[in-house]
């Protein structure tokens, strides 16, 4: 099918999820729409939160979308369900990935970095409840980083002063596992690394949904029989409800970074 594949985030992190997709679904078209002029979303209340992903959720299906993927987990833990019953097109969704990291052996704790919304929403917490053991996982709220990242900032030592306020309270547990909760995050895996490697003990193993999240939206096409299979396509449109002089060059540099 022609039409393409609606991509959403509140900024520029659904730009990591759009990554995978494109190489999971190299024959398929793409909207993306960040609303970087209200971003972060992560420290907005739920009514907001709804408001804005609905009305952006809702454009992406008026410029023709055949399918929407929410690449934001604050959107998905604010508000999936009213999405989901509002747009008559299939909707898959990133999810913190405390899944796999709960499947690790070991007694060591799980860190779970994500917005501050997302650590707090009704339906993350009963994601969390479903683990074997829900108290190995530590939801770790992270204000400021997504305005950073926003502004174009990824330097691997950028963030220590932020990572140092929110992690330091875990300096001396066993660390198994660090969950990047916010699809921003995923551009800075670098800097959460090396904070981990010089402050943390354990294996500190990263895990996104993004991966997972992708293959899910292709099962739903091919079951619907949407996918596009064998034309070579792979039209990528960028749009922002902020300014595109300052967020496309940004889009760019983040689609091609290594
Ligand atoms: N990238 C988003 C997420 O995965 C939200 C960031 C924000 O706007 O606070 O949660």
């Amino acid at each position: 099918m022609e039409k393409p594949i609606g991509v959403f985030d509140s900024g520029l992190g659904g730009v990591s999820v759009l990554r995978e997709a494109i190489r999971i679904l190299p024959h398929e078209d793409f909207i993306y729409y960040g609303d970087n002029r209200n971003a972060p979303y992560g420290d907005r209340t739920e009514q907001e939160i709804t408001k804005l992903t609905m009305h952006c959720a809702h454009a992406l299906a008026r410029c023709g979308a055949k399918a929407i993927l929410i690449a934001c987990n604050t959107a998905t833990a604010t508000c999936i369900e009213q999405i989901r019953s509002d747009l008559n097109i299939p909707v898959v969704s990133v999810e913190p990935a405390i899944k796999p990291a709960c499947m690790q052996p070991g007694n060591g704790k799980i860190l779970m970095m994500a917005t501050q919304a997302t650590t707090h929403l009704k339906r993350y917490l009963a994601l969390q409840a479903r683990m074997p053991n829900p108290a190995r996982v530590i939801n770790v709220p992270c204000p400021g980083l997504v305005e950073r990242i926003e502004r174009g900032i990824f330097a691997e030592d950028a963030f220590d002063d932020l990572l140092d306020q929110y992690l330091s309270a875990y300096h001396t547990m066993q660390i198994d596992g660090i969950v990047l909760g916010c699809t921003h995050y995923i551009f800075i895996r670098d800097a959460i690394k090396r904070y981990a490697a010089m402050h943390l003990h354990g294996t500190c193993t990263l895990f996104d949904g993004n991966a997972a999240t992708v293959y899910q939206l292709k099962r739903v096409l091919e079951a619907q029989r949407l996918l596009n299979v064998g034309t070579a396509s792979g039209n990528i449109t960028f749009h922002t409800s902020g300014d595109p002089a300052q967020y496309a060059p940004l889009f760019e540099l983040l689609l091609h970074r290594p």
